[in-house]
């Protein structure tokens, strides 16, 4: 398994929408992690370069994600209701909202070209793919992750023939990577998740959700992690194509919370006035609403206007720093090598063994 040829457990997340690059993949596997291709949003040629780029660049291994397709289309009516309080909106900063369409992301032209120039591992969030497309990739020598956010999706994706979990808790950036959005979706934290998932399922789990130090690293890998997966800690590195105004937002100490205005699938970011006017109003409604909202937060990143882009972050984003992604992941490693001896050097002291 891909676990055995990592010097280091730490995984750099997909990072979807511009933060992940070639370089900053190349760069974590390079130094002994796992780097990650966010094949979501990117067009299957796009997908094809970016895996020439990383094998260019290093012959580690590293993984590409995919977005599974999700239900729908959602409700016409609902998704127009929102356009119309978009309007003045997409007015006042010289934009035409987009098309809400809804689409599969490429989802099979993307598998079709895996399974004709196979990677070593391709990770899925927003759903798990069926036990036939896992087990062609299987057959083509790729491993398979599937993200879950509760214990009932993790069986259902180890029934799949899944090769690991990604167990992400609520405290992640980004979107949540729940099979179905809406009522009743899960709220699990990541320590709860390992926790549940590893006293259940058989396969190996990778954490992730708000670990941005050492020592958390160290306490995933502790409650039976195989691995921790970092997203937000690696978005301020120089490799990164994380957009100036998300990069200032990131640094910064404001709270986070979960949102559906920008995309209409619940994401983590941090807050901002977008979130606070719309945020009550967006249906569940994705990728429709991802396309409608497109035009508006190019045009905030372009202008450096914060207010109406998605400034998607966990929830100890200010944790991050400005590292090359290499030293950050050495010095994770270091860092969770000496919580972990801290940790057992208080346990041999404890009088009540
Ligand atoms: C900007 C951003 C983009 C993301 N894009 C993806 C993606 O394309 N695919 C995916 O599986 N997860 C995506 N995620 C979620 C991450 O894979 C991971 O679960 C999350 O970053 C972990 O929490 P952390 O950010 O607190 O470390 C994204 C997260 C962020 C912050």
């Amino acid at each position: 398994m891909i676990f055995d040829r990592l010097p280091i457990p730490i995984v750099q997340a997909p990072l979807g929408g511009g933060p992940s690059t070639p370089a900053l993949a190349a760069a974590v596997s390079g130094a002994g992690g796992l780097g990650f291709l966010a094949a979501g949003y990117r067009s299957p040629r796009v997908m094809a370069e970016e895996i020439a780029t990383v094998r260019g660049l290093t012959g580690r291994p590293f993984g590409v994600n995919l977005f599974a397709p999700v239900p729908g289309p959602a409700g016409r009516e609902a998704v127009e209701r929102y356009a119309a309080r978009l309007e003045p909106e997409a007015r006042r900063m010289g934009v035409n909202l987009g098309e809400p369409r809804f689409d599969r992301d490429a989802f099979e032209e993307k598998i079709d070209r895996l399974l004709r120039d196979p990677v070593p591992l391709v990770s899925f969030t927003f759903g798990c793919p069926s036990a036939a497309i896992i087990s062609s990739l299987r057959e083509v020598g790729s491993e398979t992750w599937a993200t879950v956010t509760d214990v009932e999706e993790a069986e259902l994706a180890e029934a799949a023939g899944a090769s690991a979990l990604v167990v992400q808790g609520l405290e992640a950036g980004g979107h949540r990577g729940f099979f179905v959005d809406g009522k009743g979706a899960s709220d699990y934290s990541v320590l709860a998740l390992v926790q549940l998932a590893g006293a259940r399922v058989r396969i190996p789990l990778v954490a992730a959700g708000g670990i941005s130090t050492g020592g958390a690293v160290a306490a995933v890998l502790a409650a039976g992690a195989a691995a921790a997966q970092l997203g937000t800690a690696f978005m301020r590195c120089p490799e990164a194509g994380t957009s100036e105004v998300h990069r200032a937002a990131l640094a910064s100490s404001r709270p986070t919370s979960l949102t559906r205005a920008f995309s209409g699938r619940s994401a983590r970011g941090v807050v901002n006035r977008f979130m606070r006017d719309y945020d009550l109003d967006a249906p569940v409604a994705y990728p429709e609403v991802h396309h409608l909202t497109a035009p508006l937060r190019a045009r905030g990143r372009e202008e450096g206007d914060e207010d109406v882009v998605n400034l998607w972050a966990g929830q100890t984003h200010e944790l991050a720093r400005p590292l090359p992604a290499a030293d950050l992941v050495r010095e994770l490693a270091r860092d969770a090598r000496g919580a972990l001896k801290v940790a057992g050097e208080r346990l041999s002291r404890s009088h009540f063994r």
